[in-house]
């Protein structure tokens, strides 16, 4: 497996980069492209992802084509036709957010039987909003042989109290009531912007959803839906982690196409630091002297919240700026994993359940270090720039699931990384 080499110490980034279309939101579009019974659906700027290769075989398990251009970054999908209404262990076990495969299928095949996601090392990721708000719009589920099976001739609208704001319930409940009888409201509902964009393409191909974005969402079921283009959202997590990587290394880099609504919980907490952050036309520009930032404290929640997904990133972040930050923890219980890497690259922290206290601002050393998830990947890359001497990063597969060339664009900002294949490193 490759691994990341990076030689730290003086770096400083600046120049542009170019943000993908969000991997978050991309596979709930790829499920909703089973819905439609009438025409194709084409999604444009879709990243490059091995998330996206994964779901694209999950959709292709149920026998619709998935046509990928990857040189365009299109997603052609014809799911006319008879479709299957299983999608089996070998194509779920690999992401967990292929659960949001049920929702579409059982609405469109009044049966679904899908194997339930595996272990994740972020915490248990319990699906059990899901399955609720499905029972309650009528389908009988039944889970055996690690397998969930749901039924429901024709799903019924209900009212659908979320005690918490699941991502992944609230988009597999809102594709299921597209297609059911009567009115679905969904309260306590997600607000991500990957939401919204899934409730963009749910009515281009002839939905009733709105509220998006809100925490309620009123879907009024239709009798079918038909295919429609759809441009992916840029991806403001990728965008976080420019972010986070100028300021920590004294940067000056636009952030091109970044959306600072999407990112404005970040961007609040880079400000309150003392990271310059600029609204330009193309995009946004962050700029820092990482000496002169101030400690935070954050605590991550569902959007609008500080995201989770910038946990790990910011914390890198945070090990930089002099004196003691703290952040806490509260969507997944697990999450502090890459704290003990970077307790090996010099660190000193401590952590008492779902708080973590870091005293930063001390010199940082290279080591070699391990990614232990998706987010963990970067911020020991982010880390490795401002470390004395070289850190290997491996485990990369984690990287690939959610970073496309991720390292190519540290080099073109200044960084001196490398990518190296296991044997051309010895
Ligand atoms: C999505 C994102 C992930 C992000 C997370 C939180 C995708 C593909 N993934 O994951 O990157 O970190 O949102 O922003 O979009 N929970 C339950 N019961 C459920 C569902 C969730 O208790 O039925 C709990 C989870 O254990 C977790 C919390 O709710 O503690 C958040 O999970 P959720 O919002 O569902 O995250 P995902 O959709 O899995």
């Amino acid at each position: 497996m490759d691994k990341i080499i990076i030689e730290g110490g003086q770096t400083r980034l600046s120049g542009e980069v170019k943000i993908e279309g969000a991997k978050n939101a991309v596979l709930p579009l790829l499920a909703a492209t089973i819905l439609p019974t009438e025409g194709k659906t084409l999604l444009r700027n879709v990243p490059i992802l091995s998330d996206v290769f994964t779901m694209n075989n999950v959709v292709r398990g149920l026998n619709i084509q998935v046509d990928f251009d990857q040189a365009k970054n299109e997603i052609l999908v014809d799911a006319r036709g008879p479709i299957l209404d299983e999608a089996p262990y070998e194509y779920v076990s690999q992401m967990r957010a292929s659960i949001v495969v049920l929702g579409p299928i059982l609405a469109r095949q009044g049966h679904a039987k899908v194997s339930m996601p595996g272990g994740c090392t972020i915490g248990s990721r319990p699906i059990d909003l899901h399955l609720k708000g499905l029972e309650l719009m009528g389908a009988e589920i039944h889970q055996e042989g690690g397998d969930i099976t749901a039924k429901a001739d024709k799903l019924k609208g209900a009212t659908i109290y979320m005690d918490f704001p699941s991502v992944g319930a609230t988009q597999n409940l809102m594709m299921a009531a597209t297609l059911a009888d009567g009115v679905t409201v969904i309260e306590n509902a997600a607000r991500e912007p990957e939401i919204v964009d899934l409730a963009i393409l749910l009515n281009k191909m002839g939905a009733d959803v709105k509220g998006a974005g809100t925490e309620t969402l009123t879907i009024t079921g239709v009798k079918e839906l038909h295919g429609a283009e759809h441009d992916v959202v840029q991806d403001r997590i990728e965008a976080g982690t420019f972010m986070v990587a100028a300021a920590m290394t004294s940067g000056n880099v636009l952030i091109k196409d970044a959306i600072w609504e999407h990112n404005r919980p970040l961007l609040a907490k880079l400000m309150e630091m003392g990271v310059k952050a600029t609204e330009e036309k193309g995009g946004i520009r962050i700029q820092a002297n990482r000496d002169q930032l101030k400690p935070v404290t954050v605590k991550t929640l569902p959007h609008p919240g500080f995201p989770t997904d910038m946990q790990a990133q910011f914390t890198a972040l945070m090990a930089v700026v002099k004196g003691e930050s703290t952040m806490i923890e509260t969507v997944f219980e697990n999450r502090f994993q890459h704290l003990e890497e970077m307790r090996r690259m010099g660190l000193h922290l401590e952590i008492l359940r779902e708080t973590a206290l870091i005293h930063g601002g001390q010199q940082l050393q290279g080591a070699p270090v391990m990614s232990t998830d998706l987010r963990a990947s970067a911020a020991l890359i982010l880390t490795g720039m401002v470390a004395e001497g070289k850190t290997v990063v491996s485990k990369l597969n984690h990287l690939d699931r959610g970073y496309y060339q991720f390292h190519e664009k540290l080099k073109a900002l200044g960084a001196k990384i490398e990518r190296v294949s296991e044997d051309s490193h010895g």
